[in-house]
């Protein structure tokens, strides 16, 4: 069997799809353990799910860093103390240095409210309906220097209703996030995701449900 994988998670706000990812870690028994959940700012309500759910909770108050350069590094100190095998963006709202960056380069995984490449950045739902597509959804990617560009994992869709405003299509987007999150990590410390010219390749069991499968509607 293979060695149990350390994780830390980072988040700076309401923490949902760090919880969707420790319940099915928990439901499905992962070879996992949650070294910790970090966060940029002490009020982030999902340190307290973390909490309840047993999970060591640390912050780095990005507020308290005079610049990009010194928060990451303490931030990385932070992180490092933990040991991780893997580093899971879970709503982490920073951007990051090349330096950190780098330093967690094919252990980092983050994901995005949109079909990247499309909508990098903030309000991408806002940016999916000014643009009036007809199907938006989520990315789970490794991280690289360039922002919301990295090796992509796996996505889902959803449709964009006629009726829809920034927060129904948010809503649905972030359901399907619940769904698409765990298993991008899941199949991370399985060791499934290799990453080949910059694209990721995903080693499932010969029974196991394709990928294309979990795009839905
Ligand atoms: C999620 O929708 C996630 O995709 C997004 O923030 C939300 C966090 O929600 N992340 C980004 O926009 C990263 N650029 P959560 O705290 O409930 O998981």
């Amino acid at each position: 069997m293979r060695a149990m994988k350390r994780i830390v998670m980072l988040i700076s706000g309401r923490g949902s799809n760090m919880q969707a990812i420790l319940r099915a870690a928990a439901d499905e028994q992962w070879p996992a353990e949650f070294a910790a959940v970090i966060s940029n700012s002490a009020d982030a309500p999902g340190l307290v799910i973390a909490a309840e759910m047993g999970v060591p909770t640390r912050v780095v108050p990005s507020a308290d860093y005079p610049d990009r350069a010194s928060f990451d590094a303490a931030l990385q100190q932070a992180i490092d103390d933990f040991a991780p095998d893997l580093v899971v963006l879970a709503g982490f709202m920073r951007i990051l240095t090349d330096a950190f960056v780098l330093h967690y380069q094919g252990r980092m995984l983050n994901i995005h409210p949109s079909l990247l490449p499309s909508f990098v950045g903030m309000a991408t739902h806002r940016q999916a309906l000014q643009a009036g597509v007809r199907v938006h959804g989520a990315t789970v990617h490794f991280v690289t220097p360039k922002l919301d560009h990295g090796p992509i994992v796996s996505q889902v869709a959803v449709p964009v209703l006629p009726d829809d405003s920034e927060q129904s299509l948010a809503a649905r987007v972030l359901d399907s996030e619940h769904r698409l999150y765990p298993q991008a990590v899941r199949w991370f410390i399985e060791e499934r995701l290799t990453i080949v010219d910059g694209q990721v390749r995903i080693q499932l069991p010969v029974d196991a449900v394709p990928p294309q499968a979990l795009f839905s509607p």
